[in-house]
């Protein structure tokens, strides 16, 4: 499913602006790392890569398989100061077009829900990372007020739409639900990765941990 990029830019922009700083600071708290390569994969307009490397040194890799969110994302990277610690790269997360093992922290927020191969992504994710890096993909909203308050907005929206109701609060549910968790473990089963940590929970979201040896 192809996502409307400029809705979603105003959407990023107001409505979830203040979750990315708060994941920011859980996936620094979770992995420790704050140097060296960061891919933030599916980034949209990249706005949670961006909020990671305001807090960190690393240079950030913005990918996503949409021309018009890297175009966007292109903004964030002026709006955030960032030009010489970050760069963008087009491409489907089944095939990086980085050599293997040279990222130190892959991170992945709202995207991991539309990948058709999730074996794939994973065996794709681990071979470039590093040795002795991490993983943090998955989804969430930073806390239980964040999640009510958006899911609150976003209804409010819903109902000023064509179709009425709560998609939004039905995909949330979906997405972070244990059949999605359970997606999740039988990929990184089949994707021979069994170096992980899958973190869980009301006010966190579904996350993925993958670390790799040195
Ligand atoms: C809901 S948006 C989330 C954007 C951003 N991570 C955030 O949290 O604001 C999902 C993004 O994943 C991208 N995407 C979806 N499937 C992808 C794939 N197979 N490979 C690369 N990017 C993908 C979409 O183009 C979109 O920009």
């Amino acid at each position: 499913m192809k996502i409307n990029a400029k809705a979603f830019s105003e959407i990023a922009h107001t409505v979830f602006a203040p979750i990315y700083p708060v994941i920011a600071d859980q996936i620094v708290a979770a992995t420790g790392i704050t140097r060296g390569t960061c891919l933030d994969v599916g980034c949209g307009v990249g706005s949670l890569g961006a909020a990671l490397a305001r807090r960190t040194e690393l240079f950030v890799y913005f990918f996503d398989q949409s021309e018009e969110m890297l175009d966007l994302t292109e903004h964030t990277i002026d709006e955030n100061d960032l030009r010489g610690r970050a760069g963008t790269l087009a491409g489907e997360v089944g095939s990086i077009a980085l050599p293997d093992g040279s990222v130190d922290l892959i991170v992945s927020r709202g995207s991991i829900f539309f990948w058709d191969d999730l074996p794939q992504a994973f065996r794709e994710i681990y071979r470039v990372l590093a040795p002795g890096g991490q993983t943090y993909i998955g989804g969430g909203f930073g806390s239980k007020e964040l999640k009510d308050s958006i899911r609150r907005q976003m209804a409010e929206r819903d109902q000023g739409g064509d179709q009425g109701g709560n998609q939004f609060g039905d995909k949330m549910r979906r997405n972070l639900g244990p059949e999605m968790r359970a997606r999740c473990e039988q990929a990184l089963a089949d994707a021979g990765i069994a170096d992980s940590t899958i973190i869980h929970s009301e006010d966190i979201g579904l996350w993925i941990v993958i670390r790799k040896p040195n």
